[in-house]
């Protein structure tokens, strides 16, 4: 059954309709089709349009399609368009006459926008669940690790010593902006559409505030032709699940250095990674590898709706459709994605000893010998200067500033006294980092009980 065969007087082409159906992925939102067919049919019978009797025999209806649905006795049949012409052509069979009133004052102009609308608006709130698990993984290993020293990088050299803590403390950061995107795309996509019809609003006296409202809506939305031509909170939505994606595949990227032979800082549980077929020494990091390659799949879907939308006039266009099944594989890839990549961190180990030493040769603690003569009153530009050139003395001889004798600090700069060694151990250099959002202990103590007030711990 078709929903507009009165004015054809031709089948349509079969390679016409494939190309043209929706329902092998709008099945998808069967839940929120039916849900909002629900709505409407209760604000009708509200508005007088539609009698109670008609009312309750559609919504009868209209739920048993949704358990046979769900309990698989009803399955969807490409011969339909859509998902709407589906369900709507199932009730007619189901309950007759009254079934043909549903689409009163609708177009699916407005039932797509909507449906599309209900959907997202649940995985925004999914996505955001999984973060926050993911987030008390991260608070944990955070409040384990405070005292795990390691190198800070900046160019991927070694730069100045921090903790594992702190690094991660980072990633804290940015997951909980991503939390914070996803709460203003629903604060902002929160309005109901229905009702729009397909441009131009209805003339049944239509109470959209009421509609808006048994579907949870703050409001419908102001603007009829934006109603069914706006797919803004999809382009935000892929926005922040690429973001996301970003955040992730970085934090991977680390996780596959930090696995690296060279390295060595963490090892990933055996239930999280893999081997490989002809090299028996091997334990990869596929995960990692791979949340990081799936971030292009993302970045792609977000590129491609952009790329949709740019040139479409008002309203409704053909080209919309195209937003489903991007969406669909962005969301499904993103959602594992986030739930593989906490697993997998959630059973890492720290090489503490690994990290520590990492962080006690380059360097790392060359900023605070120059400090300590900053202390004693050389301009930090001189002070700059003399660092330089301990750190060539050690260089040639392959030692760490710590194993130079006081002999050899003062040959270079008699301002050096015994203290110096306590000044540039890796302890003090870190310790010593005390305002906030830095590595010592007490501020990261600080930094732990905000978020962990911030998740509600
Ligand atoms: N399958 C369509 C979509 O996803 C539903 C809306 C169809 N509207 C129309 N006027 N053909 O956009």
């Amino acid at each position: 059954m078709k929903l507009w065969g009165g004015r054809f007087t031709k089948e349509t082409n079969q390679l016409v309709h494939n190309f043209n159906e929706s329902l092998s992925f709008d099945q998808r939102f069967y839940k929120q089709d039916i849900t909002g067919s629900i709505a409407h049919v209760t604000m009708l019978a509200k508005q007088g349009i539609l009698t109670n009797e008609d009312r309750d025999a559609i919504i009868v209806g209209l739920k048993s399609i949704e358990a046979d649905i769900t309990n698989g006795t009803l399955e969807f049949d490409l011969q339909y368009e859509d998902i709407h012409s589906f369900v709507e052509a199932n009730l007619i069979e189901r309950i007759g006459e009254a079934g043909k009133r549903l689409h009163t004052g609708r177009s699916r102009n407005d039932q797509v926008a909507l449906d599309m609308k209900l959907y997202t608006r649940d995985e925004v709130q999914a996505v955001d669940e999984l973060l926050v698990t993911l987030l008390k993984v991260v608070l944990r290993l955070m409040e384990e690790n405070t005292e795990t020293f390691m190198p800070g990088f900046t160019h991927l050299q070694k730069a100045q010593p921090i903790t594992a803590a702190h690094h991660l403390g980072a990633y804290f950061e940015m997951f909980k902006r991503d939390r914070s995107r996803l709460h203003d795309i629903y604060e902002r996509m929160n309005y109901c559409p229905l009702g729009a019809g397909a441009l131009a609003g209805t003339t049944y006296p239509l109470d959209r505030d009421y509609s808006a409202q048994l579907l949870g809506f703050y409001g419908p939305t102001l603007n009829s032709i934006d109603s069914v031509a706006d797919r803004d909170y999809l382009l935000e939505f892929l926005s922040a699940l690429s973001i996301i994606m970003m955040h992730l595949s970085r934090f991977s990227e680390e996780i596959i250095l930090w696995n690296s032979n060279e390295y060595r800082f963490i090892e990933l549980d055996d239930a999280y990674s893999t081997g490989s077929s002809i090299m028996p020494q091997k334990k990869n990091p596929d995960i990692a590898e791979l949340v990081r390659g799936k971030t292009g799949r993302v970045y792609g879907a977000l590129t491609s709706l952009l790329t949709t939308m740019k040139g479409l006039p008002l309203a409704y266009n053909k080209d919309m459709q195209e937003d489903k099944e991007l969406t669909f594989d962005a969301i499904d890839t993103a959602k594992g994605c986030i739930a593989l990549f906490t697993g997998m961190i959630n059973t890492m180990t720290f090489l503490k000893d690994n990290m520590e030493a990492s962080a006690k040769n380059g360097f790392t603690n060359a900023t605070d010998a120059a400090d300590y003569l900053v202390k004693h009153g050389v301009p930090f530009r001189d002070a700059h200067g003399i660092v330089g050139q301990l750190v060539l003395f050690c260089i040639e001889k392959n030692i760490a500033l710590d194993d130079m004798t006081l002999e050899e600090f003062k040959a270079i700069s008699p301002v050096f006294e015994e203290d110096i060694y306590e000044a540039i151990s890796l302890k003090t250099c870190v310790e010593k980092r005390l305002t906030i959002g830095a590595p010592s202990t007490t501020s990261m103590s600080a930094v732990i009980a905000k978020e962990k007030e911030y998740l509600g711990l």
